[in-house]
């Protein structure tokens, strides 16, 4: 069996790691399990892309399409169409796409227009219900046309069951990020600017935000980070920040000797920072579920999340996008009352393995 996997941005990335890693370790056993991996391009910068492959020790991408930067057509697009070819050229039995970005969505229409190629969706079922969101549409499309739904929570399997999905179609079985993200945590290090910065554990916050409703309009991203900054009480806020939100913030002219922004981290520097500091502010989706697995506070900057266990069991409290509801929140963490949360069931680090099972089954 030839299985296509396909990676295009930041969050794919160490959510296909252990994938390729289990089928790596099933094909020593003998199983005829063989795959591509497929780099869209869309993201492309070595902060945002190889430094991940480096990290993790993802082999070199067999095919990358170099799709880049445009609007969300031109990406997708441009992403369709030179997938397309790659497939005429040699077509899979199977494609694996995950979570919700652009190169997830495209990917998986073009391999199923194909024929004859299945669509297998990692991360599946998740809905945010907003559908002004870019990956809420690339989930329900990348849904609507998947064969086999790989979900890592029960609400995930609920949404999939609530618009017909049968039971057969569905594999339960946990969260390939986390995956990565307990493998690699005895790896975690700190950034270079640590001692220079004179950081310490529990002392510093850490921010990102690069979502569009937040970042793309000068003043409402000025009057978040102006929120942010006053209800820290001078702690040091640690800004990694996204090539997005680079180019407003530039326009901005905010300076304040407690907030340091840097250039977007490597994965393990970033998790250091995020497992030492005292919270996480983020508008991110990936970020709210590394945060619970490591029982960090995450105070999440959206009016919604599609991963509501993050809230219900783990460190995560959504607080929408109105900078009033930053103070609040922050005199709750400074008083140390923050919940200590609890892991959603079978994020245990063996989902790749469980993936593979299943695809063992169809080879
Ligand atoms: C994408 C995902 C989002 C994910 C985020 C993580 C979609 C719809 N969105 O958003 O879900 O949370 O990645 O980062 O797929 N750019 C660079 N260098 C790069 C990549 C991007 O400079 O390596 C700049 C380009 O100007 C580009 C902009 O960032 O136009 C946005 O990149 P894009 O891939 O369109 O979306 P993200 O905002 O990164």
């Amino acid at each position: 069996m030839l299985v296509d996997i396909i990676a295009g941005a930041r969050p794919n990335f160490m959510k296909i790691a252990p994938v390729i890693e289990a089928i790596q370790k099933e094909q020593r056993r003998g199983t005829n399990i063989r795959y591509r991996l497929v780099h869209t391009g869309q993201h492309y910068d070595r902060n945002m892309s190889d430094s991940f492959f480096e990290q993790l020790g993802i082999p070199k991408p067999s095919i990358n399409l170099e799709a880049g930067s445009g609007s969300q057509a031109e990406q997708t697009a441009a992403i369709m169409t030179r997938y397309e070819k790659v497939l005429l050229a040699a077509r899979p039995d199977l494609i694996i796409v995950v979570g919700d970005v652009t190169s997830t969505m495209a990917c998986a229409i073009t391999a199923k227009k194909m024929g004859n190629v299945k669509v297998a969706h990692i991360e599946a079922g998740i809905r945010s219900n907003d559908m002004s969101m870019p990956e809420e549409i690339n989930r329900i499309v990348t849904d609507s046309i998947t064969d086999y739904f790989f979900t890592t929570t029960h609400t995930a399997n609920e949404n999939l069951r609530a618009t017909g999905v049968p039971d057969e179609r569905i594999f339960f079985v946990g969260n390939t990020m986390i995956d990565t993200l307990l493998k690699q945590a005895p790896l975690f290090h700190q950034p270079a600017f640590w001692n220079k910065l004179k950081l310490q554990a529990q002392q510093y916050l850490v921010l990102t935000l690069h979502r569009p409703n937040n970042v793309d309009n000068v003043a409402d991203l000025k009057a978040i980070l102006v929120a942010i900054i006053k209800a820290s009480r001078g702690l040091p806020i640690i800004f990694p920040m996204h090539p997005r939100t680079a180019k407003t913030f530039e326009a901005l002219g905010i300076r304040s000797p407690n907030l340091h922004v840097c250039e977007p981290l490597s994965y393990l520097q970033f998790n250091y920072l995020v497992q030492h500091s005292k919270a996480v502010i983020t508008d991110s989706g990936g970020i709210q579920e590394e945060t619970t697995v490591l029982h960090v506070p995450c105070i999440t900057l959206r009016n919604n999340t599609e991963r509501p266990e993050t809230c219900s069991m783990g460190t995560n409290e959504l607080i929408g996008t109105d900078p009033e509801a930053i103070l609040p929140v922050m005199e709750k963490l400074f008083a140390g009352a923050w919940k200590k949360g609890n892991i959603p069931y079978m994020w245990d680090g063996k989902a790749a393995d469980r993936i593979v099972s299943v695809l063992k089954n169809m080879v």
